[in-house]
């Protein structure tokens, strides 16, 4: 069992980013685990299913692995590499529905276990520190105000020339964060020994620096 350190919190609190860094600094391995999600709900996306029954009674036939390449995640599923579909926001949506499935998250909690079996690890998702790996080195509960959030997730948007209404997206951010939290199999909650971070007023650099201090104090 190697170092794990668990990052969770609502969507775009730069989550991501953060642990991308520090994965980089530490020479850890970073587990993407939303990506998992939304590769489950691109694969049933793609099939036109919402259907809740029959995505608990599918979800199998969702095989989805991972491999780094040159570091960077990349999400397999049913051997097609992913990574490239999973981005947009209608992924987003589909991966919130069907991570309220159990059967869905039995299954790739699995395989986060796995792949924190064998490497340190910086994993970052909303029921790490809570459910997949409850005994982590290190829990962060990064957030940040659902305005904040929005406007970066906007900002984002427009550099990749989507056009986009930013009040639209916080509609949608308060939306996906309510269906997480609420959902009554490991919904997003801080743990109770998670360090608590708002990265409201913070720029990444000073999150980063907060995080590996908290690290080397647990050395
Ligand atoms: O973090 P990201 O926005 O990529 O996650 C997409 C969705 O996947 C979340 O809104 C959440 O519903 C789900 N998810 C989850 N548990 C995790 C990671 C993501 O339920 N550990």
């Amino acid at each position: 069992m190697g170092f794990s350190i668990a990052i969770d919190g609502p969507a775009g609190a730069g989550k991501s980013t953060i642990a991308k860094r520090i994965a980089k600094e530490l020479g850890f391995i970073y587990v993407d685990t939303g990506a998992m999600y939304r590769a489950m709900g691109l694969y049933f996306q793609r099939k036109n299913i919402e259907d809740t029954v029959v995505i608990k009674r599918d979800c199998k036939e969702a095989d989805i692995t991972i491999l780094y390449e040159n570091g960077e995640q990349q999400v397999i599923l049913n051997g097609e590499n992913v990574n490239g579909f999973i981005r947009t926001e209608e992924a987003g949506k589909m991966a919130s529905h069907v991570a309220k499935i159990k059967e869905v998250r039995f299954q790739l909690v699995e395989l986060q276990r796995k792949l924190s079996k064998t490497s340190d690890v910086v994993m970052d998702g909303r029921d790490i520190g809570t459910h997949v790996l409850p005994n982590a080195d290190l829990k962060i509960y990064l957030t940040a105000s659902a305005y904040t959030r929005a406007e970066r997730r906007y900002k984002e948007l427009l550099e990749k020339g989507e056009t986009c209404e930013l009040e639209k997206i916080e509609e949608d951010i308060v939306a996906r964060d309510e269906q997480d939290m609420n959902r009554e199999f490991a919904p997003l909650r801080q743990a109770q020994d998670a360090v608590l971070i708002d990265s409201s007023d913070l720029t990444i650099d000073e999150v980063v620096k907060k995080i590996i201090y908290l690290y080397a104090n647990k050395q």
